[in-house]
């Protein structure tokens, strides 16, 4: 397993490119499996949990190759030949629940290993399942896995979500474009991911109205046919980052970042003393004049992303006075907060919220990583540690992004990959 080493108190400047959204790449594949034509997608990033998509569709029947000159572009085709998500890969990506839905309404039947939960909460599945019964499927649990079949084609139907999910306002998006008749998704989703997902289900043929709004309108089609795509620029990888900068007290420009996707982040940020500005590049990270303490509470999007919790946790580890943090998405999100422990930060945990006081500057020391999001925090305290910090397991973090060491190093960051 490798560890990333890293040398803190180097302040970052130049420019960091950003990457394709792994949480836009991943339903996008799935999308692949609503047409026996390709699908092609460009800007898509080097990640794990892409392989690992790919690996999944791949025993489906769907190719997928990469292609492009910059070896960023993905092309899906093939017949569908195997209609079962095994659980050796489910249990790898819990995103593998995406095939759920195209399977249903390309096939009219699926046999999907439960993803079960993960490091960061029991991770339900209960609001997918729902809303595919009520478009006319129907849903047993065997052994593990979701059986699921439909009678014909699925049926529109007006499915309203108690709590907003990503995952589930997907795989509906993706069985509605198919079904028969108008499907009404009510406190949907709203992440540019979704977005994204749309635009892309559109250029394919798919007729969806209300996109970027909490009600999505769908008329489903008989077939969709063939598209190029190009993914949007990751949202929380650009948060990362923009932590990055902020917590060395850099000036760094995010290559092809998009302001408008950062939602409350940027306002956070510029809340704790960091200026964030759009630039015909990107955007500008800077520190103006100091870091304060500020609060947050994750939500949904345009809310604070529990993606960015454990990142901006490490920021305010080393700003002056205090700030709170409510997980509000998540059960158990709060991994890395004994690993920062160890590093001097001061964190005092309630429940669903975290009490974090300042300190002048946190300590190197050897941390280990418990899932992706916790893994980015620990490195952005590194970088603002005294003396050396070794982050093991890091093969979370490579499930969703690609080349840090790479990209923080090109900015004056003293890091590297230990290889074991
Ligand atoms: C997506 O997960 C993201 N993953 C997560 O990013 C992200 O944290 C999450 O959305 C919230 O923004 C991908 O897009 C691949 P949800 P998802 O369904 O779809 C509850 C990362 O770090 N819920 O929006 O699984 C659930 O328990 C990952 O990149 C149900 O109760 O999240 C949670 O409390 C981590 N029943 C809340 O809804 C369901 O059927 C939000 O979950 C589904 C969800």
């Amino acid at each position: 397993m490798d560890s990333i080493r890293i040398v803190g108190g180097q302040p970052l400047h130049g420019e960091i490119p950003i990457g394709g959204a792994k949480n836009a790449t991943l339903p996008l594949m799935a999308a692949g499996l609503l047409t026996e034509e390709r699908l092609t997608l460009t800007r898509v990033p080097r990640l794990a949990d892409i392989e690992t998509m790919a690996e999944l569709l791949a025993q489906h029947g769907i190719a997928v190759e990469r292609c492009g000159n910059d070896g960023r572009s993905l092309s899906l085709g093939g017949a569908i030949t195997n209609t079962e998500a095994p659980y050796d890969i489910v249990r790898k990506m819990r995103a593998s629940i995406l095939v759920l839905g195209p399977l249903l309404a390309r096939m009219g039947e699926a046999r999907v290993s439960l993803p079960g939960g993960c490091a960061i909460g029991t991770r339900p599945v209960d609001l997918h399942l729902k809303g595919l019964e009520q478009m006319g499927a129907v849903i047993e649990l065997e052994a593990g896995y979701v059986v699921a079949r439909v009678a014909g084609r699925l049926r529109g139907a007006t499915i309203i979500f108690p709590t907003v999910s990503v995952g589930a306002t997907e795989n509906l998006l993706m069985a509605a474009s198919l079904a028969n008749g108008q499907t009404v998704l009510r406190n949907a989703a709203r992440e540019p991911e979704i977005v994204d997902l749309c635009h892309c289900l559109v250029a394919m043929g798919a007729r969806i109205g209300g996109i970027g709004t909490g009600e999505l309108v769908v008329e489903g089609v008989d077939r969709l046919h063939a598209a190029t795509h190009a993914i949007i620029p990751d949202r929380i990888e650009t948060g990362t980052y923009a932590c990055a900068v902020a917590i060395t007290g850099g000036d760094v420009v995010l290559r092809d970042a998009r302001v408008d996707h950062l939602g409350a982040v940027s306002r956070v940020l510029e809340e704790a003393g960091i200026g964030v500005t759009e630039v015909p590049e990107g955007v500008r990270v800077r520190r103006l004049n100091g870091l304060h303490g500020a609060d947050v509470m994750t939500e949904p999007y345009p809310g604070f992303p529990t993606d960015m919790q454990a990142q901006f946790m490490a920021l305010m580890a080393v700003a002056e006075g205090a700030s709170m943090i409510t997980e509000s998405i998540f059960e158990n999100r709060f991994m890395h907060v004994s690993e920062l422990t160890r590093m001097g930060a001061r964190v005092n945990v309630h429940g669903a919220s975290a009490i974090v006081r300042g300190v002048p500057s946190l300590t190197g020391a050897p941390v280990m990583a418990t899932d992706l999001r916790a893994s980015s925090s620990l490195i952005l305290a590194g970088l603002a540690a005294k003396g050396e910090t070794v982050v093991s397991r890091v093969y979370h973090l490579d499930r969703g992004y690609e080349d840090v060491e790479g990209k923080l190093s090109a900015v004056g960051a003293k890091i590297e990959r230990i290889s074991e």
